[in-house]
């Protein structure tokens, strides 16, 4: 057994036919130079990834802020637009110009 396999999960093949694993891939070499939005952008894991993403992009948040703090954007070079995803007057704001969408 090598370093890598593990029974039962098929990942493994699938990470040798692509010549890379999963983890050898960061997100700012794919996601760059681009207008992104990041809906629930307030909230715990969507304000870690407003973090990471702004570094290379722009980035519109599109929150409700049921649950989500707009602290959690402190310092965080965003544009915030409160509101919900079921209202398509918002999401068509938020995503005006946008390339990629994080759910
Ligand atoms: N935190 C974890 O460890 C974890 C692990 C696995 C999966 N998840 C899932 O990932 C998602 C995010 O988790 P989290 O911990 O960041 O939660 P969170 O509550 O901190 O963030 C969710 C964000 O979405 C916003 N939101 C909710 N409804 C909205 C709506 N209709 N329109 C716009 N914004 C809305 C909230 O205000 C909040 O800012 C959840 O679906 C959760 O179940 C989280």
């Amino acid at each position: 057994m090598t370093e890598g396999d593990i029974i039962n999960n098929p990942r493994p093949a699938r990470k040798r036919r692509m010549g890379c694993r999963p983890a050898d891939i960061a997100l700012e070499d794919i996601v760059r130079n681009s207008r992104v939005c990041v809906t629930g952008g307030a909230g715990f894991i969507g304000s870690h990834l407003c973090e990471v993403l702004t570094k290379h992009n722009e980035v519109v948040v599109l929150d409700n802020l049921s649950t989500g703090k707009q602290a959690n954007l402190e310092g965080i070079n965003v544009e915030f637009i409160e509101g919900s995803i079921l209202d398509p007057k918002a999401l068509e704001k938020a995503f005006e110009g946008v390339r990629y969408v994080f759910h």
